[in-house]
C-alpha cells in the first residue's frame, strides 16, 4: 500500500487501508469532517478584509462543507481539492443545493501534488494536519507556497497537553515553529468544550448505525467495522480530554 493511503486512512481515522473502500459508506451522513466551517467564517470575517475576487484553496476539503459555506457566506471563489471520489461528488451537489456553483470548483485530486501547482490564493485551508503533508514546519512550507506574499493560512488542529496528547505540538512548540517558518499567528479560535462533545455524540451514532449494517452485509468483516468504531471513539476521547481543539488563523511575512 503507498503512503499516501495509508495517510489517506489515517486521516479519517481508520487503522488499516482496507476500510478505504468502506468510508464513503461509513460517512454518508456527514457533512463536516473535521473542521468546523462556523469557527473559519469567525476567523475570517474578523480579520481577513474579502471580496469578490478573494480566492481561497480547500486543500483535503472532504464533503465540502467549509468550501460551500464559505464560497456562500462571503461571496468568493474556492477551489476544493480531496482524494475521495464520492466526497468530491457529495461536495458538488452540496454546492448546487446551496446555489454557490458558480464559485466552487471541486477537483480529484493528491493534495501532495496540488501544493507543487496552486499559487497565488489569497487563503489556503487545511483541515488535515500532521498527517498528509507532512510534520507541522513541512506542512507550513507547503502551505506558504500557495498562497500570496501577505496571504493566510487557516490550518485546523488541536494542542497537546502538558504530558498528553501524544504526537499534537503544544501552543508553545506551534508558536516557535511559526516564527522559525516566518509566518505570523493572527488569531486562534479555540473548540467550545460542549459544542464538541455534542457533535461528537451525534457524528458517532451515524457512523456506529453504517457499520452495523456493513457488519450484517460483510460478517466476515466484522472485525474490520468495530475497529473503525473503536478508533472513532478513541479519538472523540482524545479530542475531548487530552488535546484542546483550535483552528489558527496564520498570515505569511513578507
Ligand atoms: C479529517 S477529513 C477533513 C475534511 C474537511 N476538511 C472537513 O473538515 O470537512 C480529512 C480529509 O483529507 C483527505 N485526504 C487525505 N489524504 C489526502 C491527499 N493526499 N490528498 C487529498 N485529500 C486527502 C481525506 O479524503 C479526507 O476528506
Amino acid at each position: 500500500m503507498s503512503k499516501v493511503e495509508e495517510k489517506l486512512a489515517k486521516s479519517l481515522t481508520a487503522e488499516t487501508t482496507e476500510l478505504i473502500p468502506y468510508l464513503p459508506y461509513l460517512l454518508q451522513d456527514l457533512w463536516e469532517l473535521g473542521s468546523s466551517p462556523r469557527d473559519m467564517l469567525e476567523l475570517i470575517r474578523k480579520h481577513i478584509h474579502v471580496s469578490a475576487e478573494t480566492k481561497i484553496l480547500d486543500l483535503a476539503c472532504g464533503k465540502g462543507a467549509v468550501s460551500v459555506n464559505l464560497a456562500k457566506e462571503l461571496g468568493c471563489m474556492v477551489r476544493g481539492i480531496d482524494l475521495i471520489p464520492e466526497f468530491i461528488d457529495f461536495a458538488r451537489k452540496k454546492a448546487i443545493e446551496y446555489g454557490v456553483e458558480a464559485l466552487c470548483e471541486f477537483i480529484v485530486g493528491d493534495i501532495n501534488e496540488a501544493v507543487n501547482a496552486e499559487r497565488d490564493y489569497d487563503l489556503v485551508v487545511l483541515g488535515a494536519v500532521g498527517v498528509v503533508l507532512g510534520t507541522p514546519e513541512e506542512t507550513i512550507r507547503k502551505l506558504k507556497q500557495t498562497i500570496k506574499p501577505e496571504g493566510y493560512i487557516l490550518i485546523d488542529d488541536a494542542y497537546g497537553k502538558k504530558g498528553v496528547g501524544d504526537g499534537y505540538c503544544s501552543r508553545e512548540e506551534w508558536l516557535l515553529i511559526l516564527e522559525k517558518m516566518k509566518v505570523r499567528l493572527i488569531a486562534e479560535k479555540i473548540v467550545e468544550e460542549d459544542e464538541l462533545i455534542d457533535l461528537n455524540r451525534e457524528q458517532q451514532g451515524l457512523i456506529r448505525k453504517r457499520a452495523n449494517e456493513l457488519m450484517k452485509k460483510y460478517p466476515e468483516k466484522a472485525n474490520l467495522f468495530g475497529d473503525y468504531i473503536r478508533s472513532q471513539q478513541a479519538e472523540c476521547d482524545l479530542l475531548e480530554n487530552d488535546v484542546i481543539g483550535v483552528t489558527m488563523l496564520i498570515q505569511k511575512m513578507k
